[in-house]
């Protein structure tokens, strides 16, 4: 389980602290979609980059399941990341000139996986995200719903523990959009944690589980057992 214990995060800025996380502590439950709302400067894209270690907290700390992601140094937070962490960015930042199945191959290999076994697993995870017959497309051919399909098949390579995604559904329209937060729906009936910072009130409403996030505090936990809010 993926746990944000006493984050607090600050920057220094010419202008003086910006205090971006002030305390923020959640459970993120594995088999749910967690949604992560507030507004424009309310600590979200923080927050997303401490769990994924991509920065580290002032104070507090990441834990999945019984490892400290603060005591780890950033070879191996870099190799976590690549076994047990997938992402969706809005503008999936597919590779351009790999067509959609080397996309989704890519981080297989750096993860050490043989050639025709990455090939294999990328069709079958393009096949489960409906777009395998786009498999030899560029991204630029893609529709902007078949690239966060692929992006979210490229997202799951390497069987990862926690998928997070920033705003995945903000450059589609909402045919699409609903393909995507289906898409994330079965990803977390996987048995994965899911974790998407977004606007979409229909994300929201698909979520398991809602975080609002003000003036970076946690300002409500909808859904869940309540056990896991701060
Ligand atoms: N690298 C940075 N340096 C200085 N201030 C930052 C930096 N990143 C974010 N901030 C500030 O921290 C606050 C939270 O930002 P952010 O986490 O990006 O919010 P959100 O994603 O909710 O829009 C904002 O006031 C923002 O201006
Ligand atoms: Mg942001």
């Amino acid at each position: 389980m993926l746990r944000a214990e006493g984050l607090v995060r600050t920057y220094a800025t010419p202008a003086g602290p910006v205090h971006a996380l002030q305390g923020v502590d959640h459970a993120f439950t594995p088999g749910r979609v967690t949604a992560v709302m507030g507004p424009s400067g309310s600590g979200k894209s923080t927050l997303l980059n401490l769990l994924a270690g991509f920065d580290r907290p002032d104070a507090g700390h990441v834990r999945l399941d019984d490892l400290a992601l603060d005591a780890v140094n950033e070879t191996r937070l870099a190799a976590l990341r690549l076994r047990h962490f997938g992402f969706v960015f809005q503008a999936s930042n597919l590779i351009s000139v790999l067509p959609a199945r080397a996309n989704v191959a890519f981080p297989m290999g750096l993860a050490g996986v043989a050639t025709g076994e990455r090939l294999r697993r990328a069709d079958a995870l393009l096949e489960r995200f409906g777009v395998a017959h786009r498999g030899g497309a560029l991204p630029a051919k893609l529709s902007g719903g078949e690239r966060q399909r692929v992006a979210l098949a490229r997202a799951l390579a390497n069987d990862p523990q926690v998928v997070f995604a920033d705003e995945p559904t903000g450059n589609l329209d909402r045919a699409s959009g609903r393909e995507v937060i289906g898409a994330l729906r079965e990803v977390a009936a996987d048995g994965r944690t899911v974790i998407v910072v977004t606007h979409d009130a229909a994300v929201a409403d698909a979520a398991d589980v809602t975080l609002a996030i003000a003036d970076g505090r946690i300002t409500s936990v909808e859904g869940g057992d309540g056990a896991e809010a701060a």
